[in-house]
C-alpha cells in the first residue's frame, strides 16, 4: 500500500484519481481549497484524508507540510490547474490574469513539491507527477493563441525537467503528464474522454514509470509527447 497526495482533488481529473487510488488500496491525501465542501463530494473513507491547500498561497503550502511532518508520502501528483480567461486574442493579453495562471500552474506546483520533499524522502516510491498539457508542447502548437495557459504549461515542463535532474541521485522519478482532452469544467462537454479514462491512464503511467523515464513528458496512454 502506498500513500498518494493529489492537489486539486475536489473535482475533475483530480477527484477521479482520488477515487481510483482508493479503489487500488492506496492511502490518499486529497487536497483542495475548501475541504469542508469536498467531504460532501465523497463519502468518508478510512484511507482518505482531506487537507486544505491553495497552491497559490505560500502560507497554505507551509501549513500542508506542517500537517504532514510525521508521515511519508510515496507519490505526489501536482494536478491543480486553471485555464484562466478563455479566448483572449493577441492584442488583448493582460499581465495580471497571466500572473495568476502562472501562480497556479507553474509556481504553485514547484512550491508544493519543495514543501513536500521531506515527506517524499520519508516515502518509499519517490515519484512526483506534474499534470501538464499537450497545449504546452511547442512542437504541437499549430493553432496559436492561448498565451496564458500554453506558456504556463511549457514553463511547468521546464520546472519538471529541473526537478528531475536535481533529484535524480536520490532515485526520484519525476514526470510531466498530459491527461488527454477530458470532460471536466476545464475540458468542456465536447472533450474526447471521461475523467475515469484519464485518471486510470495517468495512475498507470505513474505506477509503471522507471528512473530511466524521469524527466520525460507522457500522454495518459503512455506514449511520449514531443516538447
Ligand atoms: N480537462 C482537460 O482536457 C485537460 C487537458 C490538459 C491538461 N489538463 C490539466 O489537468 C489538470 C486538472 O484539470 P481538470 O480538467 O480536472 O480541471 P477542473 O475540473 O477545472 O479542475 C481544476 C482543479 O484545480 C483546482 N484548483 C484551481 N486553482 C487552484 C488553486 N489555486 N489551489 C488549489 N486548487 C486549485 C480546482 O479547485 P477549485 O474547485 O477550488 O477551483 C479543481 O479542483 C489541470 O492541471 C489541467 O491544466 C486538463
Amino acid at each position: 500500500m502506498k500513500t498518494v497526495l493529489i492537489t486539486g482533488a475536489n473535482r475533475g481529473i483530480g477527484l477521479a484519481m482520488v477515487q481510483q487510488a482508493l479503489e487500488a488500496g492506496d492511502e490518499v491525501i486529497a487536497t483542495c481549497r475548501r475541504p469542508e465542501e469536498a467531504e460532501r463530494i465523497l463519502p468518508q473513507h478510512e484511507r482518505l484524508r482531506w487537507v486544505a491547500l491553495d497552491v497559490t498561497d505560500e502560507t497554505s503550502i507551509a501549513a500542508l507540510a506542517k500537517q504532514l511532518d510525521d508521515i511519508g508520502v510515496d507519490v505526489l501528483i501536482n494536478n491543480a490547474g486553471t485555464y484562466g480567461p478563455k479566448g483572449v486574442p493577441l492584442g488583448e493579453v493582460e499581465a495580471e490574469p497571466w500572473l495568476e495562471v502562472f501562480r497556479t500552474n507553474t509556481i504553485g506546483p514547484l512550491l508544493v513539491t519543495q514543501a513536500m520533499l521531506p515527506a517524499l524522502r520519508r516515502g518509499s516510491e519517490r515519484k512526483i507527477a506534474f499534470v501538464s498539457s499537450k497545449v504546452g508542447s511547442i512542437d504541437d502548437n499549430g493553432s496559436g493563441g492561448s498565451y496564458l495557459y500554453r506558456s504556463s504549461k511549457t514553463a511547468l515542463n521546464q520546472v519538471m525537467k529541473s526537478v528531475s535532474v536535481d533529484l535524480s541521485e536520490e532515485g526520484f522519478v519525476v514526470l510531466a503528464l498530459h491527461p488527454g482532452w477530458v470532460q471536466t469544467r476545464m475540458g468542456g462537454p465536447n472533450a474526447l474522454i471521461d475523467t475515469d479514462t484519464s485518471a486510470r491512464g495517468l495512475l498507470r503511467v505513474i505506477q509503471d514509470s522507471t528512473p530511466e523515464q524521469s524527466g520525460r513528458f507522457f500522454n495518459y496512454d503512455g506514449s511520449t509527447i514531443p516538447w
